[in-house]
């Protein structure tokens, strides 16, 4: 799915399902990170990349509405919002982009590693979609699973216009096997990339 090479184990979900506060809670800390990784993008590089400022700012308005919502319904449900843990699947996820000595474009790596994650989402999200308990949730993440399939396009796009068609898919190969490796070996538990 969306160029992914190692999908999640449906039995995720039922990880999910024994502590859904704990994952509203995770899932509300990726969307504002999700939010503030494209005001990043655009304080970074607006200047020398004006193009990527008015689809990212219209995205991190996006991803803090998404932050709204999933805190919402966490305290309808009387769930707490929790500290953040870290995420050690976008903390790998950038190391390996970065640190492999390869003389690509920071920023190449920066819209190709936000695809990825956007990816993982999309999939996590689809399989809630499908297999949480509530009817009501499984709508919820339907319409996110939508969202985050489109900005893994979002973010691909600019790779490709920024970058060359090429060299964008090229790299991303690269990218989506290290990140299936990652995904592998990462212990499944109720949060959004765990
Ligand atoms: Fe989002
Ligand atoms: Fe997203």
């Amino acid at each position: 799915m969306l160029g992914l090479l190692h999908p999640t184990d449906p039995v995720w979900v039922e990880q999910v399902e024994g502590d859904l506060d704990g994952l509203l809670s995770d899932h509300a800390h990726c969307e504002m990170k999700a939010a503030q990784s494209a005001l990043s993008l655009v304080g970074g590089y607006g200047a020398d990349v004006p193009e990527l400022v008015d689809p990212l700012m219209a995205l991190a308005r996006e991803e803090a509405e998404h932050f709204a919502e999933v805190h919402k319904r966490l305290l309808q449900r009387g769930g707490a919002f929790q500290r953040p843990a870290t995420d050690d699947y976008v903390t790998s996820l950038r190391k390996i982009a970065r640190g492999d000595g390869s003389n690509t474009p920071a920023l190449l790596d920066r819209f190709l590693v936000a695809s990825l994650v956007e990816a993982r989402s999309c999939e996590r999200f689809k399989l809630l979609s499908e297999r949480l308990k509530s009817e009501d949730l499984r709508n919820f993440y339907r319409d996110l699973m939508v969202s985050e399939a489109r900005h893994f396009r979002l973010f691909t796009g600019l790779a490709e216009n920024c970058f060359g068609v090429e060299d964008a898919r090229s790299r991303l190969g690269t990218l989506a096997a290290r990140e299936a490796a990652i995904a592998g070996k990462l212990p499944l538990g109720p949060k959004v990339h765990g």
